[in-house]
């Protein structure tokens, strides 16, 4: 390399120096260029993954430098970007998240670490898919330590709709429309990075529309048949009619008629709810699925829709006017739809419990007694009281020896005082109504909290009659 100098042969000492104060120069320049373009790469790469996974559910487990900035009423604007999505979907497996490296160049703010140590590849660990994942809807009170008991080999995301980030490691941006709420969170934040099936649930192991003896979700979960979710797309966990089917709502008549049905709030709200949240579809007649928001999704039917669909949709929650439980039941008959299936979405029991379980060849007595109604809530202590079903309800063993070993704790109530004692259980003190819940009067009770039951149809109304026990 020969640099032209402008004197030749008179000053030759003169012009070396230059040649090599200039090379100097270029060389520094080069090398300063390298670093700032290093750090450069860095912040890119962070804003790159932070846009891939937009998070509006909050993880927590990663400290913030300005906490104040997630408000938890704040939930559409991500822009800050305090609260790395990045980690949200794909590096939960490892228990500690936080102590990722990479968290310190975020930004391209190199933290008190020397710049020159840091490796500078992008930080985007390409995981593999999980196979199946749970999705819980709990609150803080919520002892969910049951889930991680019995069902290990399942990835859990645990939200408490009531917690602030830093009280949980997943909470919503508000807790609003029940459910729907969290179930949403899961699916915005998790678009990019879903498993192949994932399981939506309540916080509660034993829930009374679980649609087995025990009501409880580790039966659900365990039994279900992750094939029959991949085919299906969408699986309603519960296969029971009662409440739900076949028809629970008639949006295009109250439409027409707007009946002041103040035993049926959500069929009065629906028809408005439903031309919102569906503006391509006719209004129905009718609107039928097995109740209760628990459901199963493989991620090829979420990703039917764009990502920008699920957060207007959580948006809508966010932003209405109705009240928190009435836009959670909403939502209740309105997943089978967003997720494709007919407005009517009821399917034969029998075949349903087969394909969703692998339950086949169920007579109709088995099909009776795989779902019974006691009311919302469980008596205290579930499954541990005296009528609950035993083992061998469970096995199929003959019912005679089963109802002799669970009578024969408490006193059958045979004279008339039954009934009266039937009208102080609501008011007696939780252990004393045990002690009350002869068969007899557990029918009569569960009879009378039919009756009380909030906001469902006639017909479901019935349903739980007919499935007292
Ligand atoms: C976050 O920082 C606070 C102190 O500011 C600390 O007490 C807490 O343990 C940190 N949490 C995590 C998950 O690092
Ligand atoms: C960023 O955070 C500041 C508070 O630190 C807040 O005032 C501002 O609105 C936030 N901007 C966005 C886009 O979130
Ligand atoms: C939570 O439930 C488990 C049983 O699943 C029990 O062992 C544990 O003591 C409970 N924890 C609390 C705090 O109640
Ligand atoms: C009916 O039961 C009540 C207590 O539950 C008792 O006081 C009463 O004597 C009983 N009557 C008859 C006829 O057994």
């Amino acid at each position: 390399m020969i640099w032209p100098s402008p004197q030749h042969s008179d000053a030759p000492g003169r012009s070396r120096i230059f040649l090599y104060l200039g090379l100097t120069a270029v060389f520094l320049l080069l090398s300063y260029q390298l670093v700032l373009n290093r750090e450069l790469l860095g912040s890119v790469a962070d804003w790159a993954s932070e846009s891939a996974f937009p998070s509006l559910g909050f993880d927590s487990s990663h400290n913030t430098t300005d906490a104040s900035a997630i408000g938890i009423a704040d939930a559409n604007d991500n822009d800050n970007g305090s609260l790395s999505a990045t980690n949200d979907g794909h590096s939960i497996n490892p228990p500690s998240p936080s102590t990722t490296p990479s968290k310190s160049i975020n930004f391209g703010i190199p933290i008190s670490t020397p710049s020159t140590t840091v490796p500078a590849i992008p930080m985007q660990t390409p995981t593999l898919p999980r196979e199946k994942e749970l999705v819980f809807a709990a609150m803080l009170k919520n002892n969910m330590s049951w889930v991680t008991e019995n069902l290990p080999e399942w990835h859990s995301n645990i939200y408490r709709v009531d917690a602030t980030p830093e009280q949980a490691e997943l909470t919503v941006p508000a807790n609003r429309g029940n459910e729907a709420m969290v179930f949403l969170t899961y699916i915005i934040d998790r678009y990019h990075s879903l498993p192949d099936v994932s399981i939506y649930l309540h916080g509660g192991r034993y829930q009374w529309h679980n649609d087995n003896p025990l009501y409880d979700s580790v039966i659900s979960v365990r039994d279900l048949q992750p094939t029959f979710v991949r085919t299906a797309g969408y699986v309603n966990l519960r296969c029971t009619w009662a409440i739900g089917c076949p028809a629970e709502l008639e949006p295009a008549r109250y439409y027409r008629e707007r009946p002041d049905d103040q035993d049926h709030i959500t069929a009065v709200v629906f028809p408005d709810s439903f031309a919102q949240l569906f503006p391509d579809i006719e209004m129905p007649e009718r609107v039928g699925v097995p109740c209760c928001s628990q459901f199963a999704l493989s991620r090829e039917k979420i990703h039917e829709r764009p990502l920008e669909d699920y957060i207007w949709v959580r948006q809508w929650l966010l932003d209405s006017p109705l009240d928190a439980s009435i836009t959670g039941r909403v939502f209740e008959y309105s997943w089978h739809i967003m997720f494709g299936k007919p407005t009517q979405f009821c399917l034969d029991p029998k075949q349903c419990f087969c394909n969703t379980y692998g339950y086949c060849d169920m007579s109709d007595e088995d099909l009776q007694q795989q779902w019974q109604w006691r009311g919302q809530s469980l008596p205290d202590g579930w499954p541990n009281v005296p009528d609950a079903p035993t083992q061998a309800h469970l096995t199929g063993e003959p019912e005679a020896e089963a109802e002799s070993e669970s009578e024969a704790e408490p006193k059958p109530e045979t004279n008339d005082s039954a009934e009266q004692s039937l009208k102080q259980t609501s008011e007696q003190p939780p252990a004393q109504r045990k002690r009350d819940d002869s068969k007899i009067s557990s029918r009569k009770r569960s009879l009378a909290l039919a009756d009380e039951m909030l906001d469902i149809s006639d017909a479901s109304r019935q349903a739980l009659r007919d499935a007292s026990v």
